[in-house]
């Protein structure tokens, strides 16, 4: 099948471009490169065995972004492109909004143009803000707290609006709850710039001796050890879970929302000491204050994903820190 795929160059867009092309589609990548690498196509290319197809282009763009889908005519598109820093958003939420809610506006419209009713979104657990309850079903009430947050909930309304308009279309709003790890070969993974403000790629950069120690934001929570638990889902299964939403868009038309994660989850200092195994390297770490807007815990109910999509996470813990060490101790050769 041809599928055209927003952001294909960034960090979750790029494991599912290799999923795809593994699995024998016909794949478009269409990226800005604003947080991705020029070489991220060459290593797709290199584990997958096939090339996509790349346009240099800004969501917003509307003339470029049409142009391309014409030309390509996807069958389906996979959604990534956006900005995904929550305090960027609060200090700058206009440039947030006019990048994910626009450039989600043009994308639809450009579809629209292509005649192409097939579409997977990149939406966030993010969209639940404050859980009432834990694991999160899909049905839970929708009040983000930050402007990233609510741009994710504002492009779902915007999908499940043109979806009741437009009977023909098949949607999927998948809601990602922590994407951590990286592909096995260590090709490619997250390369944040700047301070990581996720646990991970911290964590890793501690490891590896970048940064000298971690800061676990408050250790009072309501949880076993006191610090924030996650539901962390390797970015391969997450990948993987794509490849099932696309097939579900042949079959089920209307739109949907399906929460993606493992349903267990993992407290920062449980993550720390599992960095610690699969690393060989120590992590050190000072209690500091809780971080604004932080939640105690944040799991998916993943029974949705199960029944719909027939997916279940596979990759454990171990492999999730195995595989991002990985790819940290490859960032650190290249960069020494
Ligand atoms: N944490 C630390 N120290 C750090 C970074 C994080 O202790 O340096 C803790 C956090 O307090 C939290 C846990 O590690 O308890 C996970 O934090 P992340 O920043 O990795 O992940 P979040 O759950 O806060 O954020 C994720 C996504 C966001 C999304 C949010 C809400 O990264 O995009 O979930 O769904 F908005």
């Amino acid at each position: 099948m041809r599928v055209a795929v927003t952001g294909g160059a960034g960090y979750i867009g790029s494991h599912t471009v290799v999923e795809l092309l593994e699995e024998g589609h016909e794949v478009l990548i269409l990226d800005s490169f604003a947080n991705a690498a020029p070489d991220v196509p060459d290593r797709i290319t290199a584990i997958a065995g096939h090339a996509p197809r790349i346009v240099r282009v800004d969501i917003t763009d509307a003339p470029a972004l049409t142009a391309a889908l014409q030309e390509f005519a996807p069958e389906a598109v996979l959604h990534f492109a956006g900005l995904k820093a929550v305090g960027e958003a609060v200090s700058n939420p206009l440039e947030y909004y006019r990048v994910n809610v626009t450039g989600s506006l043009v994308l639809l419209q450009a579809m629209q143009a292509a005649k192409c009713r097939r579409l997977v979104f990149s939406s966030s657990a993010t969209v639940y803000g404050d859980p009432d309850q834990v694991p999160i079903p899909e049905d839970h009430p929708l009040r983000p707290t930050n402007p990233y947050g609510h741009s994710k909930r504002m492009i779902e309304q915007v999908i499940e609006d043109w979806g009741v308009a437009n009977p023909e279309i098949a949607a999927v709003n998948l809601r990602y709850f922590n994407p951590v790890g990286a592909h096995a070969s260590a090709q490619i993974g997250e390369a944040p710039s700047g301070t990581p403000n996720n646990l991970m790629p911290y964590v890793a950069q501690v490891a590896a001796g970048q940064r000298p120690r971690l800061s676990i934001f408050g250790d009072d929570y309501d949880t076993p050890d006191g610090t924030g638990v996650r539901d962390y889902i390797h970015v391969v299964d997450l990948a993987q879970a794509h490849l099932a939403a696309l097939g579900l868009t042949a079959t089920a038309p209307g739109v949907q929302a399906i929460n993606v994660g493992t349903g267990r989850g993992y407290s920062v200092l449980e993550m720390v000491r599992a960095f610690e195994g699969a690393s060989g390297k120590p992590v050190p770490f000072d209690i500091v204050a809780r971080r604004p807007g932080d939640v105690a815990t944040s799991l998916a109910n993943p029974r949705r994903a199960a029944d719909r999509l027939n997916w279940t996470a596979s990759r454990d813990l171990d492999a999730m820190c195995e595989d991002a060490w990985r790819w940290q101790s490859y960032l650190l050769r290249k960069n020494s």
